[in-house]
């Protein structure tokens, strides 16, 4: 079994480079299901979800070429087949190919989507849109199947009873090709949907209002290739400033969108965390007292729920009491054991996280639930005193590209070890 071991205390300093977007690529993947002719994406990030998708892309009938962090996909060979469940279930996102198949061929056999265990994540929403567009929905064993009666799917005019990511951009890309105009409202508004709408819109889709409330779509009959750039990652640009203030003397953050981390910038300040803000980089100095801070996630451009992980040990460093309320995900707690169990003063009572500081880590075994745990255990472990071992890190690979060469240059003593 793999596991992260990290010999911590050891200061950071140097340079980072954020990758392409995860929650940005993982749509733009299957999206590219609807072209009629190939789609080069840029700046797309080394994590073991790409990977996936790129199998899932060729099991269909797509050809990808990957060179470095570029992917020239040509979707002209894609099959309409039940989607293989064994892939399908390795992350979430795999609901993405609900939008665009049934966009490109009126129907979709796809296996129910796996993902990090972060409570119920049910897909009502992106269900009701897709009936609300004329597809039926119906179950065979693993596998639900989303099925027109042989007509193409037409526009609708869909309220999102939650606020939704992965419904917003599943409607988009379904919408995308079919007949007449769609409309979404109360649409999420994170960057990564604005990124998704860039792509479609490039390849000839009529998407306007995305990075709004209101999200208006006329479908058009076809969309051609297009060469893409992926937007950098928000939630791996703040996990690497935080650890830049947690253990940092002095770390610049490069390829980093301001405007896409303003709540959690503003949290970083309120605490007192020094840093300089440039052109597209973060410098973020070595930090002096903190201030304890309490956070309540909320949709973008809210705190967003996959920072309040990484951002914990951060906080454990700082002088006073302070609470996390994850509005989102109520049970995105699993991290907090992990954490005490290395000596912080930390707890999860009925859905809101009490946290006591400054603290004292020290190195011991521990397990990552998800992505953004495991992401958490990773700064606690560089801060620790003595060896980190961490586990069940195939959670972090699948959302953090490169990260053990990453921090080996910003000189942590971090490898990767097979057991
Ligand atoms: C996306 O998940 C991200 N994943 C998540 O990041 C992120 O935490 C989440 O958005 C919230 O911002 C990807 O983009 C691949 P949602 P998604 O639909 O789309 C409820 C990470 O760490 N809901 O915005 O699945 C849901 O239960 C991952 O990178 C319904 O009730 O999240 C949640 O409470 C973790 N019905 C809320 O809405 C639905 O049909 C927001 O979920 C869909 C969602």
């Amino acid at each position: 079994m793999r596991k992260i071991v990290i010999n911590g205390g050891k200061p950071l300093s140097g340079e980072v480079a954020v990758s392409g977007a995860k929650n940005s690529v993982v749509a733009l993947i299957p999206a590219i299901i609807l072209a009629d002719d190939i789609v080069t994406l840029d700046g797309v990030p080394a994590i073991s979800d790409v990977d996936s998708l790129i199998d899932i892309m060729e099991i269909m009938g797509a050809s990808v070429k990957r060179d470095g962090e570029t992917l020239e996909i040509d979707p002209r060979g894609v099959k309409n087949i039940p989607m293989p469940y064994g892939k399908i279930n390795s992350l979430r996102a795999s609901y993405y190919f609900y939008g665009s198949l049934l966009g490109r061929f009126g129907e979709a056999t796809v296996g129910l989507p796996g993902g990090c265990d972060l409570g119920p994540r049910p897909i009502d929403l992106h269900l009701k849109a897709f009936e609300a567009m004329g597809a039926s929905v119906s179950y065979e064993g693993e596998s639900m199947r989303l099925a027109t009666d042989g007509q193409p799917i037409y526009g609708a005019h869909i309220y999102m009873d939650t606020v939704s990511v992965g419904a917003t951009i599943n409607t988009m890309i379904a919408a995308a090709k079919a007949k007449g105009r769609t409309v979404i409202e109360n649409a999420a508004r994170e960057p990564e949907i604005i990124d998704v709408a860039t792509l479609l819109n490039n390849m000839g889709a009529h998407i306007r209002g995305a990075g709004t409330d209101i999200i208006t779509i006329d479908g058009v009959e076809t969309l051609k290739g297009t060469r893409h750039q992926v937007i950098p990652d928000r939630i791996e640009a703040g996990t690497y400033i935080a650890m830049a203030a947690a253990i940092g003397e002095g770390v610049k953050v490069t390829n980093v969108l301001y405007e896409h981390l303003d709540s959690y910038i503003a949290k970083l300040e309120e605490m007192g965390v020094r840093m300089t803000v440039e052109e597209d980089a973060i410098f973020v100095e070595k930090q002096g007292e903190l201030k304890a801070v309490s956070i309540k996630t909320s949709p973008y451009p809210g705190f967003a729920t996959d920072l309040q992980q990484p951002i914990t040990p951060l906080l454990l460093t700082a002088k006073g009491r302070g609470s996390i309320v994850d509005t989102i995900y109520e049970k995105r707690v699993n991290h907090v054991p992990e954490l005490a169990r290395m000596g912080a003063e930390i707890s999860a009572l009925g859905g809101q996280i009490v946290y006591q500081g400054p603290n004292e880590l020290t190195g011991v075994p521990v397990k990552a639930s998800d992505l953004r745990a495991g992401a958490a255990l990773v700064i606690a472990g560089l801060m620790a005193k003595g060896r980190t071992e961490i586990t069940n890190i195939e959670f972090i690979l699948r959302g953090y590209s490169n990260i053990i060469e990453k921090l080996t240059a910003l000189g942590a003593d971090i490898e990767l070890v097979n057991d």
